[in-house]
């Protein structure tokens, strides 16, 4: 039940089968007979004063029995105006007692302070608290009451209904900011492990690469060499063949010639003559592949390396599309101009491929999102480095369905993503410009037209001091043309 809180909460309810208190109650409550006796009091100990202490502007309501009270607590909390405070008569014939009318209450409105108007006869003490137990809510005013003490009651619960209440928001709002805390700590615990099993990953592929790399070599010397040999012997047996004719021709050594035909047709010479030099040529095909992605794979993983050092970056590029296959093959054509003087430059390798990697992805899912809409649309991703003044400059348009412009400012923040639930977390870009923007001191920009998208990477070639590159990078590097 929501409450506003900006006035005091002076709602009252009286429920007493004795038509003749509720007059009392309004008469005290409302400020009449105790106001003469503290105006007494008041002159004896603190001399005239206008204040006239406890009174307050109550709104009391009364029921005459214990189920009509019940009834006006509920429907009042109900509909957000509740009562603070109830004082409740103990004996209410024919109906409900106060013990069965304050348990009923409850149930609905908790946070209701309850007083038990009692006269001595009525209940004991360990009767009262035996049926409801001993709640803060609860205080016991025997009759007949004093009208000082009953104005201090009011004044004290209401006071104390309205810091609970307070209390109880305040609880709100704290429980509501531990779990959004509680839940963003969960997202970057995801997030970390994310990392860690990308990490662990690379260090396997690493290790795995390294391991299928010395059979590759020997495989691929091996299969150069038969290769060879097949070119080798086939002029041989030609020559062969041309010898067993002339001795037909001669009618010479008939049994061994019969000997050779059974042998020539058993293993199909004249299909092995055809096929030995294109398998030979095919299998050194395969495995300059196998080579190119384990070189690839290692390049690409070079676990724990945090540190600027001289990398190609071309080189970066052409293993990160290797490793990226998968994602781009079905729906684009990848194309690379790489100005092949490019010097080596100041980079950490992993995270450079990390960058390209996102946003080759990108491209190809942006590509694909085209196409749902057209698909005879073409999809092509370039990859160009460039030298440029000091920087290595990387461009990547594709031909995708471009970013909307209301969109373009945060394409760049941490979790943006249109892409749904598994698709995307809206990591890719966030991840890349930091990479590229702190650990290099270079820049990101973004081209975009519903034509396509160009992201832009620049690396500085000189990181004589990292901090003053970043002021560098965050001026951009100004006359830079394509
Ligand atoms: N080449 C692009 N063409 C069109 N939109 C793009 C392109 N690259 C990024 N975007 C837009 O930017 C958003 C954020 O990209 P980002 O790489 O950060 O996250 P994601 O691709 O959605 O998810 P994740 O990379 O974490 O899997 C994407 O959801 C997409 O809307
Ligand atoms: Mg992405």
């Amino acid at each position: 039940m929501a409450r506003e809180l900006e006035r005091p909460n002076l709602r009252i309810i009286t429920i007493d089968d004795t038509r003749a208190i509720h007059d009392d109650y309004r008469r005290v409550l409302g400020g009449e007979e105790v106001d003469d006796v503290l105006d007494d009091l008041e002159k004896e100990f603190f001399g005239e004063t206008e204040e006239k202490a406890l009174s307050e502007n109550y709104e009391i309501d009364s029921a005459e029995q214990g189920e009509a009270g019940f009834e006006m607590v509920k429907s009042a909390y109900e509909s957000g105006n509740p009562y603070a405070l109830a004082f409740v008569d103990m004996r209410m014939p024919p109906g409900w007692d106060g013990f069965k009318t304050i348990q009923q209450m409850w149930k609905y409105d908790p946070e209701i302070q309850v007083v038990i108007c009692t006269a001595y006869s009525d209940s004991s003490w360990s009767e009262i608290f035996g049926t409801l137990g001993q709640p803060d809510r609860l205080l016991v005013l025997k009759k007949p009451f004093d009208p000082i003490e009953l104005k201090q009651l009011a004044s004290a619960l209401t006071a104390k209904w309205e810091l609970t209440r307070r209390a109880n928001t305040e609880n709100d709002r704290l429980n509501a900011l531990v779990t959004k805390a509680t839940d963003d700590l969960k997202e970057v615990q995801a997030q970390n492990l994310q990392t860690q099993e990308l990490e662990s990953i690379g260090r396997l592929a690493a290790g795995v690469a390294h391991e299928i790399n010395t059979p590759t070599q020997y495989v691929t010397d091996n299969i150069g060499y038969l290769s060879e040999s097949i070119d080798g012997i086939l002029p041989l047996i030609a020559q062969y063949q041309n010898l067993a004719a002339a001795a037909k021709a001669e009618n010479f050594a008939p049994d061994l010639r019969s000997k050779i035909d059974d042998i020539e047709e058993e293993i199909d010479l004249e299909f092995l003559i055809e096929e030995m030099p294109s398998a030979a040529a095919q299998a050194i095909t395969g495995i300059k592949r196998i080579s190119q992605i384990v070189t690839a794979m290692q390049e690409f993983s070079h676990p724990g390396q945090k540190e600027l050092t001289p990398v190609n970056i071309n080189r970066m590029i052409e293993s990160t599309m290797t490793i990226a296959r998968n994602e781009w093959k079905y729906g684009a054509e990848l194309e690379l101009a790489l100005q092949e003087d490019l010097l080596l430059v100041p980079c950490i390798a992993d995270e450079f491929g990390q960058v390209v990697l996102n946003m080759i992805v990108n491209a190809a899912h942006a590509i694909e999102e085209a196409r749902v809409e057209d698909p005879d649309r073409e999809g092509l991703i370039r990859i160009s480095t460039k030298l440029e003044g000091d920087w290595a400059v990387m461009r990547i348009p594709d031909t995708g369905a471009g970013i909307p412009d209301e969109i373009r400012d945060k394409i760049f923040d941490p979790f943006f993503t249109t892409k749904g639930v598994n698709e995307g977390t809206g990591q890719g870009l966030a991840i890349a410009r930091s990479a590229v923007v702190d650990k290099h001191g270079g820049t990101v920009d973004c081209e975009s037209s519903p034509a396509g998208t160009t992201f832009i990477v620049r690396l500085p070639l000189v990181v004589a001091a990292v901090s003053e590159e970043q002021d560098v990078a965050a001026a951009g590097p100004g006359d830079a043309s394509d």
